[in-house]
């Protein structure tokens, strides 16, 4: 990996790792956090943020991708997925998806833990045969 992209992935990390540190996960004490880095090189964090009500509960990249789209952009370039945990924190199916909306298939989608990446996929290999917005057309 070149250095520029080096230092791109490290400060998605730490972003993500800050926006781990807000998480709000009193119910599975599993906290998640997530950025996305779009192509005019902003980036964007969020946390999971869960609820009383069980199923109202929000994962990290829901968050990361509402800030995005507050901000005006529409497009991401690459994103990272923080938790802490033996297994991988792979965005859940949900997230594949909202991902994929503003995302292509050879998008890289990188899962880390405490130490650092631990795995990196495109969006292609974790939603293959996606429907989205080209799907609509007829
Ligand atoms: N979670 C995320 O925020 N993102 C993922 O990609 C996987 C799961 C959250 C949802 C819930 O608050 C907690 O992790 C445990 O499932």
């Amino acid at each position: 990996m070149s250095k520029s992209a080096e230092a791109a992935l490290a400060a998605l990390f730490d972003a993500a790792r800050s926006a781990q540190a807000n998480a709000y996960a009193p119910y599975s004490r599993f906290a998640v956090g997530a950025a996305l880095r779009t192509p005019s090189g902003a980036i964007f964090a969020g946390c999971n943020v869960e609820n009383a009500a069980y199923p109202q509960g929000a994962c990290a990249e829901a968050g990361a991708i509402g800030a995005m789209a507050l901000a005006g952009e529409r497009r991401i370039a690459e994103i990272l997925v923080i938790g802490d945990g033996e297994g991988l924190c792979t965005p859940c199916g949900g997230c594949r998806q909202r991902i994929r909306e503003f995302a292509s298939p050879e998008t890289p989608i990188h899962v880390a833990g405490p130490q650092g990446v631990r795995a990196r996929f495109t969006l292609e290999e974790l939603l293959p045969h996606s429907f989205g917005p080209d799907n609509l057309k007829r």
